[in-house]
């Protein structure tokens, strides 16, 4: 009796394992030979399953975006910055994921979704809110002036993004945290954008993890993850405007809010500190934007951003440094729902059916030597021509806010940002800022894909020191 049990166990283990085993190897099969995609050279496990990518983004954190640099070269040379417009169509269909607009799938409903949010982010409607982003900046050197007299360096991407979440805060909810009013500048959202960029991996590969999250109960996550207090406090403010916690899920308006600040702080902060990493790191060129700033500056205010917008080696500077800044490391896919794509030149020839993602890598452009000529230099004058005027030619390489009809909706704010706090760093404290223990090989270079680019695990962030302004001795 016992026997006939132990057979019929052992049986069952055998056709149970056989047919997992048999479903997992169809998949494969199909996957290596029949899927549209088979043809399209490539690891063999890459091509089968997601352990490849889980390898390099889980295990090793965030190193995929240097393997599928090696893998164009050893697979496929499609690593053609030719490609940006097939891939990211001006005026094409394409779709991708999520419940906010930055994240929605369809097409149509983004276009809803994105034209909403539009008209907040147009050109008019940040031209309304200059004169808070002039006197954020002031306030910002003059809180940037009392490290002066303390002698300790800042975190300057701290500062900075005291800065944009003011500014931020305000646009959205009418309403800033005024984080640069307090007595030393907190790294505010960033613990929190770290938290969930860290999460961003495995959220990928599971997506359905985020609804699980949503379910912990604040108080809860708070002991978790202490890094998420910040996101706990968006959710806090907008508890302000009486919104009961379901509203908030179901509306999908507490997640476009958290999108928007999210995208708008850390982002914008961190190409402020990484311009102001090269302007102090490359006293010549410091020396000629703050001739160039002088010549149309007044003693008391900072220029209109209508006049630093017309400044072409200032205007460089921040192409030069948006180039730099990569923008999302990770791929930011589209899925072109009715047209094939063919990728095609003298080296290859593939077709792409309709419905599978497509992406280009903004690293693999930007650092691509023959459109960026020594492309780890830092050279505003490779954007503009013989006579400094501030040529266009590279301009549709940039990847920074992605393309297409799904690039970042805060441009303007975030260019208006990024032309003001730089005039006002410049101009305020000039010279007298400089780098507190911060190399480009420890703290600015891109060593791991953390949603954006990311330096060495042991980086302590850009630093500055501002230095006392000059005594003047009367004799
Ligand atoms: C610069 O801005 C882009 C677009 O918002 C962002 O993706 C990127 O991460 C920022 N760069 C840095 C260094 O923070």
């Amino acid at each position: 009796m016992s026997s006939l049990l132990e057979t019929i166990v052992e049986h069952w283990v055998a056709v149970f394992s056989s047919i997992i085993f048999g479903a997992l190897s169809s998949i494969v099969v199909y996957r290596l030979v029949f899927h549209p995609l088979a043809q399209i050279p490539g690891p063999k496990i890459a091509a089968a399953t997601w352990l490849y990518e889980i390898y390099y983004d889980l295990y090793l954190g965030g190193q995929f975006v240097f393997e599928i640099g090696r893998l164009h070269q050893v697979y496929v040379h499609v690593n053609d910055p030719e490609l940006v417009d097939v891939v990211y169509p001006r005026s094409g269909k394409e779709d991708r994921q999520g419940p906010t607009a930055f994240l929605t799938i369809d097409h149509d409903l983004h276009g809803i979704r994105r034209g909403a949010l539009n008209q907040y982010f147009s050109k008019t409607a940040v031209s309304k809110v200059e004169p808070y982003i002039r006197q954020t900046a002031e306030n910002l050197c003059q809180r940037l002036e009392s490290y002066a007299r303390s002698d300790t360096p800042v975190a300057i991407s701290a500062a900075y993004s005291s800065f944009t979440t003011d500014i931020i805060t305000e646009y959205c909810f009418g309403k800033s945290y005024n984080l640069l009013d307090q007595d030393h500048f907190v790294p505010n959202l960033q613990a929190a954008n770290d938290a969930m960029v860290a999460m961003l991996p495995a959220l990928k590969q599971a997506p359905w993890l985020h609804k699980i999250m949503r379910l912990i109960p604040p108080s809860y996550m708070l002991k978790m993850n202490p890094g998420m207090s910040a996101w706990i406090a968006v959710e806090n403010m907008l508890d302000l405007f009486r919104w009961t916690r379901k509203e908030k899920s179901e509306d999908r308006l507490f997640m476009e809010a958290v999108v928007l600040v999210n995208a708008a702080t850390a982002t914008t902060s961190g190409n402020i500190s990484l311009a102001t990493f090269y302007l102090l790191n490359q006293p010549s060129t410091f020396r000629k934007l703050h001739e160039e700033l002088v010549s149309i500056a007044s003693d008391s205010e900072i220029p209109s951003l209508a006049a630093l917008e017309k400044l072409p080696y200032f205007n460089a500077i921040i192409t030069e440094t948006l180039r730099h800044s990569f923008g999302p490391v990770s791929r930011l896919p589209r899925i072109h729902t009715s047209d094939a794509v063919h990728l095609k030149s003298e080296n290859y020839d593939y077709v792409v059916p309709p419905g599978f993602p497509l992406s280009m890598t903004s690293v693999h452009v930007h650092m691509n030597p023959e459109l960026f000529p020594h492309p780890e230099a830092f050279q505003p004058e490779r954007w503009l021509d013989e006579q400094g005027r501030r040529q266009k030619h590279l301009d549709k390489y940039l990847l920074t806010f992605s393309k297409g009809s799904r690039q970042c909706v805060g441009i303007n704010l975030a260019y208006a940002e990024m032309y003001i706090c730089i005039a006002a760093v410049t101009l305020r404290l000039g010279r007298r800022l400089e780098l507190f223990e911060t190399t480009y090989e420890k703290d600015v270079k891109l060593f791991r894909d953390g949603f954006g680019g990311r330096p060495q695990p042991d980086s302590n962030g850009i630093r500055c020191r501002p230095l006392k302004p000059l005594q003047l001795v009367l004799v």
